[in-house]
């Protein structure tokens, strides 16, 4: 079993053909309200991907939390510790243009209130195979998640969005590390790609740089380099393109895939979800992925 502890957010997203300038009113073409937050987006991405999953984390008592926590149980998720605490869930208000890239800003509601660990996620975690973690939750909650999980001897893999710095603590607790180009760059002050990942496996046993339309590249303190290519497609939408990869990526490790076929399975993924519209909407099934790769 795959546990992912992170954010549940009702996505409404506006589809435009140009997004807005500061101080620009625009008239869009469609909107939707659909299921999203990096750790849902991740837990449905590995379980349509084959693997079983425990969401962790926290909705609100609205009805976006019923929605969100309906959409993760539609995915056949194990929800049993996702809380439900009084007020707003989460909620994240995307712009997507007619190129298909976006633009998000999220309100973190009952994600925000997700401060610590409760015994029985600690023991979830523990009983994982590996632990999925994004930063739409607060850092000391993260953070102590991934303590948890190394404590218990479980893989962390980490998804360093929203960009912004990382305690060591988390950081020595991470087996994998999967930032994009942009969030790599922040985090070691490097534009390049390739020199990033080196100097992120100063820190991590593992780091996955992705890249967008160019793919990804992955290195391990052993000495293994490998670029993968982007599958070419025409993107819809890439609103959790990235979260597709991880929670593919996680199900393929756990499943004995040696790095460069994980890495493919993961990228197939990604390149299925861009070319539909939306976040849990967009996440392949098992049978698409095999099918393309
Ligand atoms: O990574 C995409 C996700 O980021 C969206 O679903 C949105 O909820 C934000 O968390």
């Amino acid at each position: 079993m795959i546990s992912v502890f992170g954010s549940a957010n009702m996505d409404l997203v506006a589809y435009v053909d140009q997004a807005p300038k500061l101080g620009e009113t625009v008239t869009g073409r469609a909107f939707h309200t659909i299921p999203g937050g990096k750790g849902a987006n991740q837990a449905i991405a590995a379980a349509r991907a084959g693997a079983e999953v425990a969401f962790l984390g926290a909705v609100g008592d609205d009805g976006f939390g019923i929605a969100l926590r309906a959409v993760l149980v539609e995915a056949g998720i194990e929800v049993s510790l996702l809380r439900q605490l009084p007020g707003a869930s989460g909620i994240a208000h995307i712009v997507v243009d007619g190129g298909g890239a976006n633009s998000i800003i999220v309100v973190p509601g009952a994600n925000g209130e997700v401060k610590s660990l409760t015994p029985a996620d600690e023991a979830m975690i523990a009983a994982s195979q590996a632990l999925l973690l994004q930063l739409e939750l607060p850092m000391e909650a993260v953070t102590e998640a991934a303590l948890a999980a190394r404590a218990a001897g479980v893989p962390v893999i980490l998804t360093p969005a929203p960009s912004q710095p990382l305690p060591d603590a988390l950081l020595d607790a991470v087996t994998l590390l999967v930032p994009n180009e942009h969030e790599a760059a922040d985090l070691t002050g490097s534009p390049d790609p390739a020199q990033a990942l080196d100097l992120l496996l100063d820190r991590v046993p593992e780091a996955v740089v992705t890249l967008g339309s160019k793919g990804a590249l992955y290195g391990s303190r052993t000495g293994d380099r490998l670029r993968v290519a982007a599958i070419p497609v025409q993107a819809v939408d890439t609103t959790a393109a990235g979260d597709t990869f991880v929670g593919a990526l996680a199900v393929a490790r756990a499943e004995g895939l040696v790095p460069a076929e994980a890495l493919r399975f993961a990228s197939v993924a990604a390149a299925l979800s861009v070319q539909k519209a939306g976040a849990s909407t967009s996440m392949p099934h098992r049978a698409e992925i095999d099918a393309a790769r």
